[in-house]
């Protein structure tokens, strides 16, 4: 995207300073399409590098974790979270599940998740498994504490996300917690054996 954004920018610069003014619209179309592309991508670079980061310690210290709980990361993608919840846990158990949408995370897989968890020096803590978080595979109550970072929102239906939600409370231990951050507002359901964050 940055190189698009200043391709663009400089084909439209170039077009404004030496040719003729029919093609004005083009060069201001260009200009603009490449000012876009290069905003864009210094955000979600910026968002990369340093939001992320700042957004799972904030919400990771909010956690009270004693360090032998059992926590699970729904959509936990390349293991943001997962991973940094294993090393909280040093007596405990870090749990993914995700199916892989590579639309919406890039080069989105399981071996990622794993590799990524081994370089990080956690692997022995780490287990991840294929499956939606509308239908999860785990018995009730499993999970100490339960964590989804941008990644319900990615179900379309209002419907399933709400799914997606009583499927985290339902494998969720008495007492147990919750850090769900998201761009949409989740929507009110149960939360009797949940204390959210
Ligand atoms: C934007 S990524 C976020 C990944 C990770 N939580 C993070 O913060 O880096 C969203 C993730 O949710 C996963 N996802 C989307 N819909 C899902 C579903 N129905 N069940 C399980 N995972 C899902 C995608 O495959 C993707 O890995």
């Amino acid at each position: 995207m940055f190189i698009v954004g200043l391709a663009a920018a400089i084909g439209g610069l170039i077009l404004v300073r030496w040719t003729l003014s029919r093609h004005l619209g083009l060069a201001y179309a260009l200009q603009t399409f490449g000012s876009c592309c290069l905003i864009l991508a210094t955000l979600m670079f910026a968002s990369s590098r340093f939001g992320k980061l700042h957004a799972r310690d904030r919400i990771l210290a909010r956690l009270k974790l004693r360090g032998d709980e059992t926590v699970i990361d729904v959509g936990c993608g390349h293991g943001l979270l997962l991973i940094a919840a294993a090393k909280m846990l040093p007596r405990g158990h870090a749990v993914g599940i995700d199916l892989w949408s590579n639309w919406q995370q890039s080069d989105n897989s399981r071996e990622a998740t794993l590799t990524n968890a081994a370089l990080e020096g956690v692997a022995d803590r780490v287990s991840v498994h294929d499956g939606d978080m509308r239908e999860m595979p785990f018995a009730d109550r499993s999970f100490d504490a339960a964590l989804a970072h941008f990644a319900i929102h990615n179900v379309v239906s209002r419907e399933g996300r709400r799914q997606a939600i009583r499927e985290i409370v339902r494998t969720l231990k008495q007492g147990g917690q919750v850090a769900i951050s998201d761009l949409h507002g989740a929507p009110s359901t149960p939360t009797s054996c949940a204390s959210r964050i």
